[in-house]
């Protein structure tokens, strides 16, 4: 078990990250849970930071900060929707498949690059429990042969993954273990934010684990008020571009990986020290583009049915929806619009990061 520190509320607990974790109640949660219909056991939130997550966060909230990290490690970081999948096949490919010839591409990329804090995201009641002959389930008890799934299968998979291990979280850094910046790599990618809420709003209504009910107007107050999980999406980028001189992280932007694609790649290579050639390089800018993932949508791979909204995936397609710079375009009114530039203009302040929209 997790270390609980000791709570003066029955509804709080400190964690070892020095957060304090409450779960809501009263209209807070109840909104919560009428417009997300998938954290059916309640939701918490971490001071400071506001940080939110499904209450199934508590039970590894510590494991995740004291995750034992090794010096060859790399560890993807994004606020969701930034393109976190796209990273993982290209990591995966630069490390382990630059001739494309390794038989293991073909399993599913959760279970190459696993998603360290996955398990906190799938209790729900809306989700089957994972079968044993689910792809998952299945690369879990090859990776950790003897490990039972309860201490958490996407966890120990990120422990016993063959080295070096590569593996994806979207927790903000004081989440996570301290010294990850001394002892390995990692590499943080921002999304512009009107894109990234378009394409969280539409994960949010396919992925049964969040299962979003309510309109696209709503789902942007949703974000702009930090209220949706993981929270607040400027912290989260705030707390990485304090880092981005530090030699261990490498900090990019999915605008600039799709419009200059050979060259962060080549930044990429050098980051990591994987010494490709012309040849694989070009590689993996052809095995990773979006049209050749989204014809292997990989992310999931067989079974995946267990986790989607079938009819909204049927009617408004699935995870690989578009992969643009700029698809937020003629997505918001006038209104919305002018609400989020305000938004962002204010959260911008002295930051100095620069988004490019596609405009
Ligand atoms: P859109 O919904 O705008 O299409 P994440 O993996 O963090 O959930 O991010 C998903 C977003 O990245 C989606 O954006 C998805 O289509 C996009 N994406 C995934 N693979 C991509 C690729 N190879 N090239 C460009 N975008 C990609």
């Amino acid at each position: 078990m997790p270390f609980l520190g000791c709570c003066k509320k029955r509804n709080t607990m400190s964690l070892a990250s020095g957060h304090n974790l409450v779960s809501l109640e009263g209209e807070e949660l109840a909104r919560q849970e009428r417009d997300w219909q998938g954290y059916s056991e309640g939701i918490v939130r971490l001071h400071p930071g506001r940080w939110l997550f499904p209450s199934t966060f508590k039970r590894f909230a510590d494991e995740y900060y004291n995750f034992k990290l090794k010096p060859d490690d790399v560890v993807l970081l994004t606020w969701p929707k930034c393109g976190t999948t796209w990273l993982q096949e290209i990591m995966w490919t630069m490390r382990y498949n630059p001739d494309l010839n390794n038989p293991m591409a073909a399993a599913p990329v959760n279970a190459r690059v696993p998603f360290l804090e996955m398990d906190t995201l799938l209790k729900t009641k809306n989700i089957d429990p994972i079968g044993p002959d689910h792809p998952l389930m299945q690369g879990f008890k090859k990776m950790c042969p003897g490990r039972e799934p309860e201490n958490g299968v996407f966890l120990q998979m990120c422990e016993l993954a063959p080295e070096p291990r590569t593996f994806k979280s979207h927790l903000a850094l004081p989440l996570l273990p301290t010294d990850l910046l001394k002892t390995s790599k990692a590499v943080y990618m921002a999304r512009n934010p009107k894109d990234a809420v378009v394409s969280f709003f539409h994960h949010s209504r396919i992925f049964k684990n969040h299962d979003f009910k309510g309109t696209f107007e709503e789902f942007v107050q949703y974000f702009l008020d930090d209220d949706c999980v993981y929270g607040p999406y400027w912290l989260h980028l705030k707390e990485a571009w304090k880092q981005r001189k530090n030699p261990n992280l490498h900090f990019m932007f999915f605008e600039d990986l799709k419009n200059n694609n050979m060259e962060e790649l080549k930044k990429l290579d050098k980051f990591l020290g994987t010494n490709l050639s012309q040849e694989q390089l070009d590689n993996v800018a052809h095995y990773t583009s979006f049209a050749e993932m989204k014809a292997r949508d990989a992310v999931l791979g067989a079974g995946s049915e267990i986790f989607f909204n079938v009819d909204i995936v049927q009617k408004d397609g699935g995870f690989f929806r578009q992969g643009k710079v700029g698809d937020w375009k003629g997505k918001y009114t006038p209104e919305l619009e002018a609400k989020m530039d305000k938004w962002i203009k204010k959260n911008l302040g002295d930051f100095g990061i620069e988004f490019k929209y596609g405009v």
